[in-house]
């Protein structure tokens, strides 16, 4: 068969090869307009005769040949697309760079060897063309790279923390930041870099909200879903397991933070992620969870009974915190202090936790020992700068009760922690829970979690051993 004949079956054989796979990935990611809007709005914040300097997030080994799923710093993310190690951005104001460049990021180049142990890489054309950045260069160029730091006004940059390997690769990101320490020593500055991205990262935009809410609808859907599977018998691994498998039938790559599925006085430990209790009981099960569907992570907590009926103690403290959290959906105003939502939440808790005799009115506790809102985005508790709600914000509001065993108040309530949490967008004229689909109402969980499930029909064979 001639040449040309080869190219025209290849041709022919490629082209449905190529839609198919086009299809088979998602294409809802944020746009290169996106990125690239970001880094304008970013310029726009800088004075005259400046430049902010962003590096990749390190890739963190977990021991000996593995390494941890690596995770793009959320700034560098926002302000680029790119999701690869070994990487520095540099955003000027004006276009003072080599070339009349405006930004310059510079990449790991393409290499087959390492492509085919670690994955694809974008190198210099593929960021150029995926990502919309012009000025772009490989991270060996760093070192060399003809910008005087000396002739900026102010050079913005997160600080250090020194804790980057050095892996022996001549552009890592060891070298790339070490490079550019000892080039711009005593000019950096942080705090206003800091203000800069809380700025903008605060109030999302019409893309990011939509990945938000997907991201934290997948979230309440498997809270739904776990509410009529879960029953006395079950592991709180296995509960983990449920909302984790809910979130990848989605589509959604990753949990936002390690899940925290705390049974009883588990539920007491803020951050309790070892989900290694093997029998829920009759406990309340405390699922503080999250979706992070490409990029974006939800932040969602309910509280459920395992055998689906609230004891009297359960529902007392239980309705207590569904009280307070409703108060601090109230405060979400535009033009409400950030505080408002927590100041409106501790007032119906301490004033509750006094009635049932729990504590002694005005009295200092440890009951509620956190906060009641963070920001939400590409980070759990996201950047923002704790001004007065704006349209466009999303925080949490996640009031919570916690009466760990010897608590100073009658052992009936022991072993109770209560937290429920939901994503607020904060809108023009109020807010949106975008978690409302999971139930937050004693009453609703009850009736929910009396349906049936379809995981009741999936059962394994004993894991027998002989
Ligand atoms: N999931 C962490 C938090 O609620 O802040
Ligand atoms: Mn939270
Ligand atoms: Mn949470």
């Amino acid at each position: 068969m001639k040449k040309h004949s080869l190219t025209f079956l290849f041709l022919i054989f490629m082209i449905p090869l190529c839609l198919i796979s086009q299809e088979e990935y998602p294409n809802d990611h944020l746009s290169k307009e996106f990125h690239e809007g970001r880094r304008q709005a970013l310029r726009e914040l800088m004075p005259p005769k400046s430049v902010a300097v962003f590096f990749a997030a390190p890739v963190r080994n977990r021991a000996n040949d593995v390494d941890y799923v690596y995770h793009q710093n959320p700034d560098f993310y926002y302000l680029t697309g790119y999701r690869e190690p070994d990487a520095a951005l540099l955003v000027f104001s004006e276009d003072m760079a080599p070339g009349g460049c405006k930004e310059v990021l510079f990449v790991q180049p393409r290499s087959p060897i390492a492509e085919m142990w670690t994955g694809r890489r974008l190198g210099k054309e593929g960021a150029k063309s995926v990502l919309g950045i012009h000025c772009v260069e490989d991270n060996s160029a760093f070192e060399n790279y003809p910008i005087d730091f000396s002739s900026f006004d102010k050079i913005y940059c997160f600080s250090f923390k020194g804790d980057i390997r050095n892996t022996g690769d001549k552009a890592d990101l060891f070298d790339l930041e070490r490079v550019f320490r000892e080039k711009t020593e005593a000019k950096r500055d942080e705090k206003k870099l800091r203000v800069f991205m809380q700025e903008l990262r605060e109030i999302k935009t019409p893309e990011e909200l939509l990945l938000m809410r997907k991201a934290i609808k997948i979230s309440a859907i498997a809270q739904t879903e776990v509410m009529k599977a879960m029953h006395p018998g079950m592991s709180e691994t296995e509960v983990q397991g449920i909302h984790e498998f809910v979130y990848k039938k989605y589509g959604s790559e990753y949990e936002g933070y390690p899940s925290i599925v705390g049974a009883g006085e588990n539920g007491c430990i803020l951050h309790y992620i070892e989900n290694n209790r093997t029998k829920l009981d009759n406990d309340l099960v405390l699922m503080d969870v999250g979706a992070e569907y490409h990029g974006y992570t939800a932040d969602v907590t309910r509280t459920i009974p395992a055998n689906g009926k609230f004891t009297a103690e359960q529902k007392a403290i239980y309705d207590l915190v569904y009280q307070a959290q409703e108060a601090g959906i109230a405060a979400c105003q535009p033009g409400n202090t950030f505080s408002s939502p927590h100041i409106a939440a501790q007032k119906v808790i301490d004033e509750g936790l006094a009635n049932l005799g729990i504590i002694q009115k005005g009295v200092f506790h440890k009951y509620f020992p956190h906060g009641t809102s963070h920001y939400l985005g590409l980070d759990v508790h996201d950047a923002g700068g704790r001004g007065p709600l704006r349209p466009n914000m999303v925080i949490t509001v996640e009031p919570g009760i916690y009466i760990p065993k010897n608590s100073p108040c009658d052992p009936k309530w022991w072993g109770i922690g209560v937290r429920i949490e939901d994503d607020i967008l904060i809108t023009e004229t109020g807010a949106e829970n975008l978690s409302a689909f999971a139930p937050r109402k004693s009453e609703d969980i009850e009736t929910l979690m009396a349906q049936p499930s379809p995981l009741d029909q999936f059962t394994l064979p004993p894991l027998d051993l002989d």
